[in-house]
C-alpha cells in the first residue's frame, strides 16, 4: 500500500480526527513546540490546561528565555518529567542567543535544540512550516508495526530504522499537517495498544496484524 494510505488517512482525519485541540489553532512555532514537548509523555486532556496557562504567562520565546528556571518549573509543576521544562528553557535561551529569538526553520537546527528529537522536530516542522517530514512516536510505531506486520521490538535499532523508512515512504505530497495529525489521532483513538477499534479503522482491510489476528502481539514487547 503506498500513496492511497496518505489520501485515505487525510480523508479520515478530516472526517473523524481531532480539530479543536488548542495548539491546532496556531501556526506559531513556539506554541507548537511547547505543545509537542508537553505531549511527549502526557495525555492530551492533562496537557490542555497546562498549555494554556504556560502560553498565557510566557507568550513568546523572549519571555520564556527571560524567565527564571523556578518560574518555568512552577508552570510545569504537576506535569512530571521536569527535564522537559529545563530543556525547553535552555532551548529558548539558545534561540535568543544564536537565532535572534526566531524559532529556526531549518530541520537540523530544530533537531539540535535540547529536548527535541527527530520525531518532535518533524512534528514541529510539519505543523508550523508545512514541511514534509515523517514522525515516529510510540503511537505511530504501533500503527506502522501492525499495518505492515513489522516483527521485532521497535526499541531495537534495526527495527526502528525499518519503521522510519516505512514512515517516510508513506508521506503525502501535500497536506502534511492534516496527515501528521491524522497519524497521531489514528494511533491515539483507534489503533490503541489494547482493544483497538479495527471495525472503525479505514485500514483494516490492509492491516497485516488485523488479517492475522495479531493486534495483541504487534508491536513486539521488549525482549527479556
Ligand atoms: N501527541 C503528540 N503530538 C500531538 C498533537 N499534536 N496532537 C495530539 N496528540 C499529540
Amino acid at each position: 500500500m503506498d500513496k492511497p494510505f496518505a489520501s485515505r488517512l487525510i480523508a479520515w482525519q478530516r472526517r473523524y480526527g481531532r480539530h479543536d485541540l488548542p495548539w491546532q489553532q496556531s501556526r506559531d512555532p513556539y506554541a507548537i513546540w511547547l505543545s509537542e514537548i508537553m505531549l511527549q509523555q502526557t495525555q492530551v486532556e492533562t496537557v490542555i490546561p497546562y498549555y494554556r496557562r504556560f502560553l498565557d504567562r510566557l507568550p513568546d520565546i523572549a519571555a520564556l528565555a527571560a524567565a527564571s528556571e523556578d518560574a518555568v518549573l512552577a508552570l510545569w509543576s504537576g506535569l512530571g518529567y521536569y527535564s522537559r521544562a529545563r530543556h525547553l528553557h535552555r532551548a529558548a535561551k539558545i534561540i535568543v542567543q544564536d537565532f535572534g529569538g526566531v524559532f529556526p526553520r531549518e530541520f537540523d537546527r530544530i533537531m539540535c535544540l535540547p529536548g527535541i528529537g527527530r520525531s518532535t522536530a518533524a512534528a514541529i516542522a510539519a505543523f508550523a512550516f508545512g514541511e514534509r517530514r515523517a514522525i515516529l512516536d510510540g503511537n505511530v510505531k504501533r500503527v506502522v508495526c501492525r499495518l505492515f506486520g513489522v516483527e521485532g521490538w521497535p526499541g531495537e535499532k534495526a527495527v526502528e530504522g525499518r519503521l522510519w523508512t516505512l514512515a517516510e515512504d508513506l508521506l503525502p505530497e501535500r497536506e502534511i499537517d492534516v496527515y501528521t495529525q491524522g497519524l497521531m489521532d489514528l494511533g491515539a483513538t483507534l489503533c490503541r495498544r489494547s482493544r483497538p477499534d479495527c471495525a472503525a479503522c479505514p485500514f483494516s482491510d490492509d492491516c497485516v496484524a488485523k488479517r492475522e489476528g495479531r493486534q495483541g502481539e504487534l508491536p513486539a514487547a521488549r525482549p527479556r
